[in-house]
């Protein structure tokens, strides 16, 4: 988010330098090398590096004392409790007031709960203190919408700009930052700095409780004989409803929704209030991850050993690399633990998978190309909806595959009647009719 967010201001004009402490991410910045995938961000970082604008260092010195603001951006993963850890948030302000030389508005933009720039606030006025140095700064709140896949777009043409601050001329200074974001018209919401804070959690619990809601709605099609893609659309043309985010599939995953509701049942446990809604919002997702490694199991039984399946997509979601809580973690291991061979495809995020999250799982192989997958498998399994997977020559795919069996843990193929093409077809939310087993 922090590499998005500098990017985006470097392209907007302004003198931009990310900090990292990571030496390998810097290294490989100063290199050109970008160490996400982000569509379109590779061509704008080496843009801004080369004109000048955007640069990289791993100390916070080369960039604080030359700016007006610092946005803090660092990662707030979830504690052992399901807060959110401010450590690294927390350890960027002491920096701030360790080295800060000149009046400065400090931001808060990573996902953060209701107080913590009271937190940050009250940590760099402590170092100010203790160096005895009196020195003027403001913090605010400034939570990042944008979504990973699109986030440059997200960055560049926001819906909303959300600024909660205490002070009038940290307002004005905001809104100087982001005007050339909302030129055609005003996109800048100002608020108080703790509603700030509470709306960033608040959208995402939203979104992860429509996806919830459609997953238990789907589950329940199943077993009644509905198909759960027509209640779709006959519920999203009611404009009260809509048609985004009411997609089925298999659970919501990535580095946001999953801490970010986890956050905020905490937060109001920590007030003494007992947050059911998103308490079942969080445990109809758990299972949900698993649906299709269950369709899996009803079909080819409880033991997998000697069975292989082809896997398309790791990704929590299309246009990243990223894997945090992604599905595909869920229902790989499930497999293999039941003894079966995995061989998988992404178009983005295999590293990740070997290196990271699926490095210590064995039988599995990971191939170049979604076709290569398929030999000698006994179904394909898909998991991410990336557009490459959206019409694939079915005639390959029987042609390769040990039976003609998908499993659609994303209903992209719900709408073209496989099970007439020849295929066992299993997808979310709607029973099988045409079963060869
Ligand atoms: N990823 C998203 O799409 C997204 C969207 C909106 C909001 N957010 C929020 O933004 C925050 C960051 O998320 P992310 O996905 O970019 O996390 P990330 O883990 O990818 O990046 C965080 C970076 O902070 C660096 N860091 C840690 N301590 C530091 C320090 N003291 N000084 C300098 N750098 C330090 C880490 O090395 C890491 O590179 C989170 O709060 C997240 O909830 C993320």
């Amino acid at each position: 988010m922090g590499l998005v967010t500098g990017t985006c201001f470097a392209e907007m004009g302004n003198d931009v330098t990310c900090i990292d402490i990571d030496q390998g991410k810097i290294d490989k910045l100063k290199k050109g090398v970008i160490p996400i995938y982000e569509p379109g961000l590779e061509a704008m970082v080496l843009k801004n590096v080369e004109n000048g604008s955007l640069k990289f260092s791993t100390k916070l010195e080369d960039g604080l004392n030359t700016s007006k603001v610092v946005f803090i951006a660092v990662g707030t993963p979830m504690g052992e409790d399901g807060s959110a850890d401010l450590q690294y948030v927390l350890s960027v302000a002491s920096e701030i007031g360790r080295k800060m030389e000149n009046p400065i508005i400090v931001v808060d933009k990573s996902t953060v709960p209701v107080g913590t720039a009271d937190k940050v606030s009250e940590v760099i006025g402590l170092e100010l203190e203790r160096r005895n140095v009196d020195l003027d700064f403001h913090v605010v709140s400034n939570p990042e919408f944008l979504k990973e896949g699109a986030a440059l777009q997200d960055f560049m043409k926001p819906d909303r700009i959300v600024i909660g601050a205490d002070n009038q001329t940290a307002f004005e200074v905001m809104k100087d930052l982001y005007a050339p974001f909302t030129l055609n018209h005003d996109r800048m919401i100002e608020m108080d700095i703790r509603s700030a804070e509470m709306t960033k959690y608040v959208a995402n619990a939203m979104l992860a409780t429509k996806i919830s809601f459609m997953n238990e709605i789907a589950n329940i099609c199943e077993l009644v004989n509905a198909d759960v893609n027509q209640v779709r659309i006959g519920i999203g043309s009611d404009s009260r409803i809509g048609y985004s985010f009411i997609y089925p599939g298999s659970g919501y995953g990535g580095s946001c929704f999953p801490k970010d509701v986890k956050a905020l049942k905490k937060i109001a446990e920590d007030q003494g209030y007992k947050a059911g809604l998103i308490t079942s919002v969080e445990a109809v997702n758990d299972k949900q991850k698993l649906v299709i490694a269950e369709k899996v199991v009803n079909r080819f039984g409880e033991d997998l050993s000697g069975k292989s399946f082809a896997l398309w997509g790791l990704a929590f979601k299309p246009g990243t690399d990223d894997m945090r809580e992604a599905p595909a973690i869920y229902v790989v291991k499930e497999l293999v633990k039941r003894g079966a061979k995995i061989k998988a495809y992404d178009p983005k995020a295999m590293h990740e998978a070997q290196t990271f999250y699926l490095k210590d799982v064995p039988n599995i192989t990971y191939f170049n190309s979604k076709y290569e997958t398929l030999g000698n498998a006994n179904a394909m399994i898909l998991l991410t909806e990336w557009k490459e997977f959206r019409s694939p020559d079915f005639e390959e795919l029987k042609l390769k595959l040990i039976e003609p069996v998908i499993f659609d843990g994303r209903n992209q193929y719900s709408h073209l009647r496989l099970e007439s093409k020849g295929f066992e077809y299993y997808q979310i939310g709607k029973k099988t009719e045409f079963v060869n087993a």
